[in-house]
């Protein structure tokens, strides 16, 4: 069964009612659910269809699953409107369409056949990437849907901002997204998701859209159409104005350092044997950040097989620690990574630019209910992996950057344009953090001090 979810009849009726809102279904009409799963949105329509005295359109459902259809053909059970179809919608020719409505699947790359990814990378525009089965529903809803016809969708938000999901993004706004409402993340009993309902008509985009947020405020936006996340416009990222970027002032906007096996490589400072300590330095994980606390001495360190400036050091270098990594189980556990295939087999996932890390930085958690910076000021300590660095182009930035990544207008930036990860919580990333435009004063603060030094 790929991606079965089913979708609670209150969901069904909103959506439906945004279907057919200005425009009534007629007999020749024909609408399509695609991976119609038991018929909820089936149900939902003929629902519709007896309380609005409206005419029934011709209904096709399809999916891939019998079990699924089975039940459908129980729910649906006498309806002469109504076809069910078992087969592949991606593939299938169905015809063409007035109105789709559907919860399509959210099925990742990793789960579809060989044979299916290159079939689809052939079929569609939006088979790039971390390609979702999701993303390929909308592409093909899209071909099969008469002009002026409309769909209706619920899917992860996650469409609206990854990269992924660009080619997508820019098919959509050459129609006229009529609305975007960003559903509870209880939607769908038992799972927590980030769900959007899309209100589409398929003619020349003429009006902006509205979009509908889960803290119940909303508002009209004017989407990018060149592919550009929607995550911007659509949470209202406060216009920092500044013509440069933090990765412009920034030595380095980066995840902090992975080892593939941190229990093999961190020890508590109590415990830390006296032979290692030439090869130790203080590390800090996410979890070792205290909201608005100044950054604490870690008492973990982390002991790295490296020199000053990154190199790999030859095991006979290395002493006890040397010995240490030898042992039986652990040195089983270090070959156990994937990067060992490719690497001397002690060395870390990422080979950690040290030269670059042990300066004076800002750190930031990898995964935030609210992003806030902290300062290693003489920066000696070496981020882990559940942590974010920032580098300023001179010491001196340090400072006046902590606070200014640490406004209320850099927080709700940040709020506006990183992903969310479960519960709420945002995941910060590299790529959103280099974006963030930075005051015309820190630049020329950069500037000065660089022509100084
Ligand atoms: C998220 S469920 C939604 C089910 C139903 N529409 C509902 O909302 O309750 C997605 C459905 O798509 C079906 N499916 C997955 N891949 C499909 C494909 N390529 N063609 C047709 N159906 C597919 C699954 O079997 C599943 O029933």
């Amino acid at each position: 069964m790929k991606g079965f979810v089913l979708t609670p009849p209150a969901t069904v009726d909103l959506m439906v009612e945004r279907l057919f809102r200005d425009r009534r279904p007629q007999r020749r009409s024909r609408l399509l659910d695609p991976g119609c799963g038991q018929g909820a949105f089936i149900e939902g329509v003929l629902r519709w269809c007896r309380s609005n005295h409206a005419e029934c359109p011709e209904i096709v459902g399809i999916d891939l699953d019998p079990a699924q259809l089975c039940h459908a053909r129980q729910h649906v059970a006498g309806e002469a409107r109504v076809t069910l179809v078992e087969g592949n919608f991606l593939t299938c020719d169905l015809g063409s369409f007035d109105y789709i409505i559907g919860n399509p699947p959210y099925v990742g790359i990793e789960e579809l056949s060989e044979e299916e990814r290159s079939q689809y990378r052939q079929l569609f525009q939006s088979a790039r990437g971390r390609v979702d089965l999701y993303l390929l529903f909308w592409e093909r809803a899209l071909h099969v849907l008469n002009d002026a016809g409309r769909i209706v969708f619920i899917t992860p938000e996650k469409y609206t901002y990854v990269e992924t999901a660009r080619p997508l993004r820019r098919m959509m706004l050459r129609h006229q997204l009529d609305e975007l409402l960003y559903a509870p993340e209880d939607t769908f009993q038992g799972l927590t998701t980030y769900p959007v309902i899309a209100t589409l008509t398929k003619h020349a985009a003429e009006r902006t859209t509205m979009v509908q947020l889960r803290d119940g405020t909303s508002h009209t936006a004017h989407l990018p159409t060149q592919g550009e996340s929607w995550q911007p416009v659509i949470h209202r990222s406060p216009s920092l104005s500044g013509a440069k970027t933090l990765a412009d002032i920034s030595l380095r906007v980066s995840c902090g350092v992975a080892t593939g096996a941190d229990d093999m490589f961190l020890f508590d400072r109590a415990q830390l044997p006296s032979a290692y300590i030439p090869f130790a330095k203080p590390a800090v994980a996410g979890r070792d950040l205290r909201p608005e606390q100044p950054l604490q001495a870690p008492h973990r360190l982390l002991v790295m097989p490296y020199d000053e400036d990154g190199a790999l050091l030859p095991l006979g270098s290395l002493g006890e620690f040397a010995d240490y990594l030898q042992q039986d189980a652990i040195r089983r556990r270090l070959e156990a990574r994937t990067c060992a295939r490719r690497k001397p087999w002690y060395a870390f996932h990422e080979t950690p630019p040290l030269p670059d890390m042990l300066r004076p930085k800002l750190v930031c958690k990898d995964i935030a209910k609210v992003p806030y910076f902290w300062v290693d000021t003489d920066g000696g300590n070496v981020p882990l992996h559940s942590t974010y660095y920032v580098v300023p182009g001179v010491p001196q930035l340090l400072e006046p950057l902590f606070q200014f990544l640490n406004s209320h207008e850099v927080r709700h930036w940040l709020l506006s344009n990183c992903q969310r990860a479960a519960n709420g919580f945002l995941r910060m990333q590299s790529t959103v953090m280099k974006r963030l435009p930075v005051p015309d004063k820190l630049v020329e603060a950069l500037v000065e001090r660089s022509l100084a030094a």
